[in-house]
């Protein structure tokens, strides 16, 4: 793995932990924190344990964008490389098999908004803000926000965060169902690792299966959507996790999986 100098990476048996760590400027998001995160990706794809990443920041941002200090001066061409870049590493996070959870702890604003998107589950502070507020910079959202949000919350809702910029609570973003649950003050974290605790109970296959079946499908006609779920479902079935699911179901016991 790469030096990590802007982020940090701790994992406790089938949990990873990354904490973007530039709590002064609220962890505004450079190139260089994806190149690590990319690094964490490429350890964890090899790593079989790991089965839950959660991805916080440190201080009381999430990550409240990209760095516009950076960006202030890139052209067109440069710009549209940094966005391509980053755009790449979310992708990678949307298709690796492990789920992540992005654990939203204070403004989660631009790219900080994008990167809580490309997560599986999103949990926020009570105080959090979402927001993509980069019309009010003279650009628009450049790490696929644009898609992710109209895919999460529709288009009128979509429409209406990137054209006013303005910022939404956690209760707004619980409301149009941009976040998964708001924890209670000081219980983000403890949240983050009861819903991971959750996931990881379940048989690792089946749900990386519906991880991708989900991520896949949304992208299809109706049709092919369906039969994607139809290969995936099949596949379960030859799995000793889905014998053991079963047999344990009719023997009244809890399951013993061994993701296999
Ligand atoms: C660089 C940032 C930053 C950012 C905060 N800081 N956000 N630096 N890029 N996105 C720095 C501030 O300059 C300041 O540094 C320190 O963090 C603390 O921030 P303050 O503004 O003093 O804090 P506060 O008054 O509490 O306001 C918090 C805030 C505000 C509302 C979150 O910082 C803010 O509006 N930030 C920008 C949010 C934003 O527009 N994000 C979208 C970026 S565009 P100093 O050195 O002064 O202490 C984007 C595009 C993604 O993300 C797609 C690209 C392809």
């Amino acid at each position: 793995m790469t030096d990590l100098k802007e982020i940090l990476c701790e994992k406790q048996g089938k949990i990873c932990l990354i904490k973007i760590n530039k709590p002064k400027v609220l962890n505004a998001l450079t190139h260089s924190v994806f190149v690590e995160l990319n690094s964490v990706l490429d350890d964890l794809e090899a790593d079989d344990e790991v089965r839950v990443v959660i991805i916080t920041g440190e201080g009381r941002a999430f990550a409240a964008g990209a760095d516009i200090s950076f960006m202030k001066d890139l052209d067109a061409q440069g710009a549209k490389e940094f966005a391509k870049h980053i755009t790449c590493v979310l992708r990678r996070m949307e298709s690796l098999d492990k789920v992540f959870i992005a654990a939203v702890n204070g403004y989660a604003l631009g790219g900080g908004c994008e990167l809580a998107m490309a997560c599986d589950l999103r949990i926020a502070d009570k105080h959090t803000q979402f927001g993509l507020p980069e019309t009010s910079l003279g650009i628009i959202p450049g790490f696929s926000g644009t898609q992710r949000l109209t895919r999460l919350v529709g288009l009128t809702r979509a429409k209406e965060m990137v054209l006013t910029a303005e910022r939404i609570n956690a209760e707004e973003s619980y409301r149009i169902g941009l976040v998964n649950k708001i924890a209670d003050e000081g219980m983000i974290m403890d949240e983050a690792y009861k819903m991971a605790k959750k996931i990881i109970k379940n048989a690792s296959i089946a749900v990386s299966y519906g991880k991708e079946a989900i991520n896949r499908g949304i992208q299809l006609d109706m049709d092919s959507a369906i039969d994607y779920e139809k290969n995936l479902f099949g596949l379960c079935f030859a799995t000793a996790d889905q014998k053991e699911g079963m047999t344990a179901f009719v023997e009244k016991r809890t399951p013993n999986f061994i993701n296999r």
